[in-house]
């Protein structure tokens, strides 16, 4: 993880990467979730990647989406030094796309567990109707870069409540 960071950090679109907290924190959350099988959209050189597949049992899997194979490239032997090849699937390609396709391979079995978003903001909305059909009752969606303070009530069938950050 730190080799795979220091080797961004020199990249010129470096600032994309996760931070290291937030990394650690996707990790928590996938063993505390007992997670087997998750989805990432946005790769960029893999960091946030990495920290899931670790997180991951043995036998779990990760299907990792981004339309740029190139800056996936740069993250691949940071992944396989870690062992941890064998647990990446990457499909290169629009997350609107390459989900579109896991819908059909799933056939509605709801099968993943945990679902991290990182690109493509103004998608957002469309992904998440996408991934409410294939992460299953109990599993996790979390989105990066979500600018607004929410508080999440369980009155009714759920309110929501967001606060303008920026
Ligand atoms: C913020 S970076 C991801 C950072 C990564 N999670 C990390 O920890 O380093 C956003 C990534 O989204 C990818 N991207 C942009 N538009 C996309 C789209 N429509 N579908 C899939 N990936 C996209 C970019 O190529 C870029 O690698």
């Amino acid at each position: 993880m730190r080799d795979l960071r220091l080797i961004t950090d020199k990249h010129p679109w470096g600032y994309m990467q996760s931070s290291s907290d937030e990394a650690q924190l996707l990790g928590m959350l996938i063993k505390m979730a007992g997670a087997k099988k998750t989805i990432e959209v946005g790769v960029f050189t893999g960091y946030s990647l990495l920290a899931t597949a670790l997180a991951l049992p043995e036998d779990g899997k990760v299907v990792a989406i981004d339309t740029d194979r190139e800056c996936y490239e740069v993250g691949r032997p940071f992944i396989e030094k870690a062992g941890m090849a064998h647990k990446v699937d990457f499909r290169e390609g629009t997350g609107l796309a390459r989900l579109d396709e896991l819908l059909v391979e799933d056939e509605g079995a709801a099968s993943y567990d945990f679902a991290f978003v990182d690109a493509d903001k103004p998608n957002y909305v469309r992904y998440h109707e996408q991934l409410l059909k294939l992460v299953r009752v109990g599993g996790t969606i979390i989105y990066d870069n979500t600018r607004i303070e929410v508080c999440q009530l369980a009155i009714a069938d759920g309110v929501t409540i967001c606060r303008r950050l920026v």
